[in-house]
């Protein structure tokens, strides 16, 4: 990759057509990348089939918490996480100083909220684990956490609060991109990637797209829960990702009395809030293919779990609900870097932590793209999974 760069420092004639790099995928992933490789020089074009953010970024709550939903069976996760959520205050920032929009990012905190005792004690197991990691946890009483937070249930029997969670509009954040990007002269093409174009040495010379080429050396694919089944992706290389279906519910509440100031979970879901008096409740996680309907049961289930969390969220009004698919992939880590093709990169398979993920993958991919080393994201490796298949 250190020739790819040389190549790209050597580009001479730009043309819209023949930009340093290509990102393909307009979810969070795709934009914050190309607005990193925008930041350190390229020029970039975005290719995109359907709407900016229609992916997962456009439904999902935007919590920044690294360490709510975590396994503590995936160590690098953690830290990606945790390196993410340490630059996202820098990457809002610079976007919304560029475009004067405001990307819902707040440093809110977030509370973990044991419902009974049962899950009380699960709670302090997680709690002293975290800890054990050095994490920025503690544990408060049911009456200390009815002070920070009153709406939530009289019945809690105490809960975690971390004071470093965030969260995010992911929906404002895609459109402040958006913006940022066209400011700088940066297109968003909406065409389908249907082929890879390939140089006589078999490094990625662009991409074929349902309205013509794009040239390149570098392309970088981040087409989220598709890249399974993207089939401009060569065989050998498309990542083992799959959709995992999740539902959210969003809910009006009166701006001036928030229904909560901080992200609220229970063991079965959680409530995000917006700056606006909106909260998000989400979500459900199905193994069901593409399939992206909101069903009864699905809207039923995020209710009635957030009612025993935040009573108050019954008094508020039902704005909608909508599906989105995660792109998982077997080990739950992310897969972001180099391939066997010279230049082509992926940035994909973020599951549950793609808002989160966006700033360190950004981050990362412009990284590589320099010949720098993956550092904090070589768990994500992508030719895990080939060597994988090599020796099957
Ligand atoms: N990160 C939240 C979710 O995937 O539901």
């Amino acid at each position: 990759m250190g020739s790819r760069l040389h190549r790209v420092r050597m580009t001479q004639a730009k043309t819209n057509r023949q930009p340093d790099a290509i990102v393909v995928g307009a979810g969070l992933i795709g934009l914050a990348t190309a607005w990193e490789l925008s930041n350190i020089g390229l020029s970039v074009t975005v290719i995109e089939k359907d709407r900016p953010g229609c992916g997962a970024t456009g439904v999902a709550a935007g919590m920044l918490a690294p360490i709510g939903e975590l396994d503590f069976g995936e160590p690098e996760l953690l830290q990606m996480n945790l390196r993410s959520r340490a630059l996202y205050p820098e990457f809002v920032s610079s976007v919304e100083s560029e475009t004067g929009l405001d990307t819902g990012y707040r440093h809110t905190g977030a509370l973990h909220v044991a419902l009974d005792r049962d899950e009380a004690g699960e709670f302090r197991r997680i709690m002293e684990l975290q800890q054990g990691h050095g994490l920025d946890s503690r544990w408060l009483g049911p009456m200390a956490a009815r002070d920070l937070e009153p709406g939530v249930s009289p019945s809690l029997a105490g809960a975690i609060l971390v004071e470093e969670d965030a969260v995010v509009d992911p929906r404002a954040l895609v459109e402040a991109l958006r913006c940022g990007l066209a400011g700088r002269g940066i297109a968003i093409e909406k065409t389908e990637v249907v082929g890879l174009d390939l140089a006589p040495d078999g490094s990625v010379s662009g991409v074929l797209t349902s309205s013509g080429g794009f040239g390149s050396p570098v392309v970088v694919a981040a087409p989220g829960a598709e890249a399974g089944t993207a089939e401009w992706i060569p065989e050998g290389i498309r990542p083992p990702v799959r959709p995992v279906k999740g539902q959210v519910v969003e809910l009006q509440g009166d701006p001036d009395e928030p229904a909560c100031e901080r992200i609220l979970g229970s063991e079965r879901v959680y409530i995000a809030p917006r700056p606006d008096g909106r909260v998000i409740l989400g979500a459900t996680v199905e193994e069901m293919g593409f399939d992206r309907r909101v069903t009864g049961g699905g809207v039923h289930e995020l209710l009635r779990e957030a009612y025993r969390l935040l009573p108050d969220v019954a008094e508020m009004e039902f704005i909608g609900a909508i599906a989105g698919l995660r792109p998982a992939t077997p080990d739950n880590l992310p897969v972001i870097g180099r391939t066997l093709i010279d230049g082509l990169i992926l940035a994909t398979g973020h599951y549950r932590n793609g808002i989160l993920l966006a700033p360190v993958t950004a981050r990362s991919v412009a990284g590589l793209v320099r010949g720098e080393e993956p550092g904090v994201v070589s768990a994500a490796d992508p030719e895990r999974f080939t060597r994988q298949e090599a020796g099957s």
